[in-house]
């Protein structure tokens, strides 16, 4: 029976109304917001679990920018624990399992491991863990007799600053500056290796203020998983790599098989790690994973850039008012919700997050960065990236392609009915600047609703339709761009 279906609406339909504001500067605003039940962000950005966005690079800066990244899941688990552990050892004050060879190791081996992990030094220990020295690039920079040993070219311990474990960080900081040096391993009373901080670390911590860190000072990150063949292994893999949080990551999230696998994660993992569940698009489906035990929901169904979901399968729902409705129902769970896809400028972030949202996941804005992974294109003299749909043709064809090397993500190529694009997308430079603007619009759109906070934004938005003629006056008209 056809019953008269509703309205639903999307951001570009409506504006939020100017209220009076006592903010004086953008300054005095606070993004803080949780991305999950136990884990709070600075930044209410999340980068999107796809294979032209989120990298160990791309969450590595998502984290230092107060935001958080999810590492798709579209290589074999073992290459997403080695991401996942990229990210974790990135930075922290503390590194407790430094990277550490033998003596008779040789200079291959460290630049080959070097090059691997992204680091500018190894350890040296022997068999016993008993600290001999340390090998830095600067050791390394004229050598090329790849087979010498690392014995005859590392700093021995004799002449290293060592330090005790438990060393504070103000201690570690006068080491550094008095003896001009940037690693310090810390050795316990028998001279064994226990762990090493860097300069570097520390700098970062300077410089990045509102990173996201786990209570041991490393970066927090999310990793995805599916609901069919390894997921559950994974699962126990990212878990012990250090994800922060798993994506269980679906199309329809509101099935029996999203269900199952959460329950079965849950089960398997217990409440040590956050489980985020989705896509939905309504109050049932967050109802329903709340219910299952998901920490934080991701709701869009067919609002992203590179969907043709709604074209292809005929269903999905108007991204605000999927948010309106799941946020609702994830107060009365008290679920966080991720407004996930469809943001096309910063003023999209804050109608999302005045209509409930706690966080928002973003692909395509993040895809042109240098930070995600693929190459930069130039075509007729500008750059591009690309940015693709995780259910696009040239997304399985990918899949395939890891599948014949033995990495078994394959699927039948026949069989597959497209439900996303591939599509070029401008280079943006540095996801720092992107990440600047759009928070700086989400902090311009809270002084203008007189909201201090994200709760207090929702509290105060006061949503109007738009028309047709309202949107082209909201853009730039009447003038040639220069
Ligand atoms: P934006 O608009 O930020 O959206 O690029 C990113 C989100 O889009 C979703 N996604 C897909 N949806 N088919 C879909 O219907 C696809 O092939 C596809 N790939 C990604 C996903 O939720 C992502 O976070």
């Amino acid at each position: 029976m056809f019953v008269e279906p509703p309205i639903a609406l999307t951001y570009d339909d409506v504006l939020l109304v100017p209220r009076r504001s006592r903010i004086a500067s953008r300054r005095n605003v606070d993004t803080c917001s949780p991305f999950s039940r136990r884990i709070q962000v600075a930044t209410p950005v999340v980068s999107a679990n796809m294979d032209t966005v989120t990298e160990a690079d791309m969450a590595i800066a998502m984290a230092r920018l107060g935001g958080i990244g999810v590492i798709h899941r579209f290589m074999s688990l073992e290459t997403e624990a080695q991401q996942v552990r990229k990210v974790k050892r990135s930075e922290s004050i503390f590194i407790e399992n430094p990277y550490a060879l033998h003596p008779n190791n040789t200079v291959g081996d460290a630049l080959k491991l070097m090059d691997e992990q992204g680091i500018t030094g190894i350890l040296v220990t022997d068999e016993h863990g008993l600290l001999e020295g340390i090998l830095t690039s600067r050791d390394l920079l004229f050598q090329e007799e790849m087979h010498v040993r690392i014995r005859e070219v590392m700093t021995p311990r004799e002449r290293l600053i060592t330090a005790p474990v438990g060393t504070d960080v103000e201690t570690a900081k006068r080491l550094f500056a008095k003896h001009k040096i940037e690693k310090l391993p810390l050795v316990d009373e028998h001279g064994k290796l226990k762990g090493l901080v860097t300069s570097k670390d520390i700098y970062k911590r300077v410089l990045f203020p509102n990173a996201s860190k786990d209570d041991r000072g490393r970066l927090r990150v999310a990793a995805a998983v599916g609901v069919v063949g390894d997921y559950l292994e994974r699962a126990e893999e990212l878990q012990a790599a250090g994800a922060d949080a798993l994506v269980i990551d679906i199309a329809h999230g509101h099935s029996e098989n999203a269900l199952r696998a959460l329950n079965a994660i849950r089960g398997k993992l217990g409440d040590a790690v956050e489980l985020v569940a989705g896509n939905v698009a309504t109050a049932e489906g967050v109802h329903d994973l709340a219910a299952a035990g998901a920490d934080a929901i991701k709701v869009g169904v067919g609002p992203g850039s590179i969907c043709i979901t709604r074209i292809v399968a005929g269903v999905g729902v108007p991204q605000l008012s999927a948010v309106v409705e799941c946020a609702e129902a994830g107060d009365k769970a008290g679920v966080p919700i991720i407004a996930d896809g469809g943001i096309q400028a910063s003023g999209d972030i804050t109608k999302a997050m005045a209509a409930g949202a706690s966080t928002v996941m973003i692909g395509n804005l993040l895809a042109g960065t240098r930070e995600s992974p693929g190459v930069t294109i130039t075509r007729g003299g500008r750059k591009f990236k690309i940015c693709r749909g995780m259910a696009s043709l040239e997304a399985a064809v990918q899949r395939q392609h890891r599948d014949s090397m033995g990495q078994g993500l394959g699927e039948d190529l026949d069989s597959v009915v497209p439900e996303g694009v591939e599509a070029m997308v401008p280079f943006r430079g540095d996801v720092a600047e992107v990440i600047t603007q759009l928070v700086g619009g989400l902090r311009s759109g809270m002084s203008y609703c007189d909201a201090r906070t994200i709760p207090e934004l929702r509290r105060n938005a006061q949503f109007v339709r738009m028309t047709e003629a309202g949107r082209r006056e909201s853009t730039f008209h009447g003038v040639e761009l220069v």
